[in-house]
């Protein structure tokens, strides 16, 4: 078992309204990341992000970094970075964030960034690829199946190797919608347990 100080500390982004997020607070509390991990801060770039409340309510920092005020996204990506840095943060979880990064934060947090995709990649994803353009591109290719994918972040969207998956059928009479929501139920399933066998494989940190 990881000890209490021990915990994986956690920093998320978002821009959203943070269901994903919630799961996986809700995972520390109650869950599969319970004694394992703690959220340290959630930084969003929309200051109306809901899981900025999520967060809050979980009495988890809350930050709203607007990249409009820096001169580049490099710089940008450099302030979230000293944020992270400052707390400590061990993982960084993207959690329904729409900023491609850039900069350092790859090397600073190099194989320590994981993303949640609402499809089965390496299919579905790339620019343009998110929320209702993922689930309307699976069905207008009649797929029998769709699902959610947890990876590692690298420099090309959607692109790194994939920790975790999880399916659902996709059915005759599904609209984009429908699905979006079937797959979102997996995905509150899927990241925390993802999450929770990277800290067990990839972090070498054994868990009871
Ligand atoms: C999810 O479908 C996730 O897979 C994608 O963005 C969406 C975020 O939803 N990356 P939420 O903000 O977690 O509710």
């Amino acid at each position: 078992m990881v000890q209490k100080d021990k915990k994986i500390k956690i920093g998320a982004l978002v821009s959203g309204n943070g269901t994903n997020l919630q799961s996986i607070l809700d995972a520390m509390k109650r869950g599969v990341l319970k004694n394992i991990a703690q959220g340290v801060i959630v930084i969003s770039n929309r200051p109306e992000a809901y899981a900025l409340k999520r967060a809050q309510e979980a009495g988890v920092e809350a930050l709203f970094l607007d990249s409009k005020l820096f001169g580049s996204r490099q710089e940008y990506f450099d302030m979230i970075c000293q944020e992270l840095e400052k707390r400590e943060v061990d993982l960084i979880c993207l959690a329904g964030f729409l900023l491609k990064l850039e900069g350092n934060i790859f090397k600073k947090f190099s194989e320590r960034i994981l993303n949640i995709h609402p499809a089965l990649l390496p299919k579905f994803g790339g620019k343009g690829m998110y929320g209702h353009f993922v689930h309307e591109a699976v069905l207008n290719a009649e797929e029998k199946e769709s699902g959610a994918s947890v990876h590692l972040v690298d420099e090309e969207f959607d692109h790194g190797p994939v920790l975790l998956q999880r399916k659902v059928p996709v059915l005759g009479r599904d609209t984009a919608q429908v699905l979006a929501d079937r797959v979102l139920k997996e995905e509150h399933i899927l990241y925390p347990e993802a999450i929770r066998l990277y800290i067990q494989t990839k972090l070498k940190i054994p868990i009871a």
